[in-house]
């Protein structure tokens, strides 16, 4: 195993952040500590032990831009929403602030991001975008909530897994979501069999500027936990 840094558990937790701005573009990184990363994603549980999650590791540079490039391209669609960082108001100027500094560093991402030495697309086998009375292979019909539920639950934790096995070795990671605009094409780029495999979002992974992170600003405890009722 590649060294780790000295994180506490709690600290490792509550200090995996989207980094941007900090990704250190310069430093490679070695297969092995990639592929530590991937096993220990790989201990995240799935449905019937399926074990059906990819992770595409994507060093070669021409891929990298086309990747970028569509994610920018998904990116210019992004931001005219009224859900985009920029655009939410959330009435509270000390959270506002917050969402204009995201919205810098997301820029930053944005127009850097073929520069991380290595992209990551966690993939899972099966798609969730069926039309509503699909049999889906291998579940007949099922409620397309459990199907979700199924398929995010499985590479969702595994994905997160990832990232906190990359802070511990001093890497940065974002989880982005803005290339699934033009999903069909990126599989095209990477030769994903894209009716079959899912893709569940695009990181960048780098070496961090620095490993000290700060826990994020969340909301308060009893505005999101109910107990016994909502
Ligand atoms: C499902 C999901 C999609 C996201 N998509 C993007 C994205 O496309 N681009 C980006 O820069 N950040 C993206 N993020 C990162 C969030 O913006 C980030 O979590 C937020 O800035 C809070 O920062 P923190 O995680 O460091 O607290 C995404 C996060 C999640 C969970």
């Amino acid at each position: 195993m590649s060294e780790t840094l000295p994180l506490g558990l709690d600290e490792l937790l509550t200090t995996t952040r989207s980094v941007r701005r900090r990704l250190d573009f310069s430093k490679p990184i070695a297969r092995e500590v990639i592929e530590q990363c991937v096993e220990i994603a790989m201990q995240a549980p799935t449905p019937s032990n399926l074990q059906n999650w990819h992770f595409v590791i994507v060093r070669d540079p021409v891929k990298r831009m086309a990747l970028a490039d569509l994610y920018r391209k998904g990116r210019e669609i992004y931001v005219t929403l009224p859900s985009a960082t920029a655009n939410v108001d959330f009435g509270d100027p000390a959270r506002n602030a917050i969402q204009q500094r995201i919205e810098k560093s997301a820029q930053y991402l944005n127009k850097n991001f073929q520069e991380a030495p290595v992209l990551v697309v966690p993939c899972i086998e099966g798609r969730t975008d069926l039309p509503a009375d699909a049999e889906v292979p291998g579940w007949g019909h099922v409620p397309s909530v459990l199907l979700q539920s199924a398929q995010w639950g499985s590479i969702a934790p595994a994905t997160w897994s990832f990232m906190l096995a990359a802070r511990a070795r001093g890497l940065g990671t974002c989880w982005t979501s803005l290339h699934l605009y033009f999903e069909e094409e990126a599989a095209d780029i990477l030769g994903i069999p894209y009716p079959d495999v899912m893709q569940a979002c695009l990181l960048p992974l780098a070496y961090t500027k620095g490993t000290n992170f700060r826990s994020g600003k969340r909301d308060p405890l009893d505005s999101i936990v109910h107990w016994d009722d909502w």
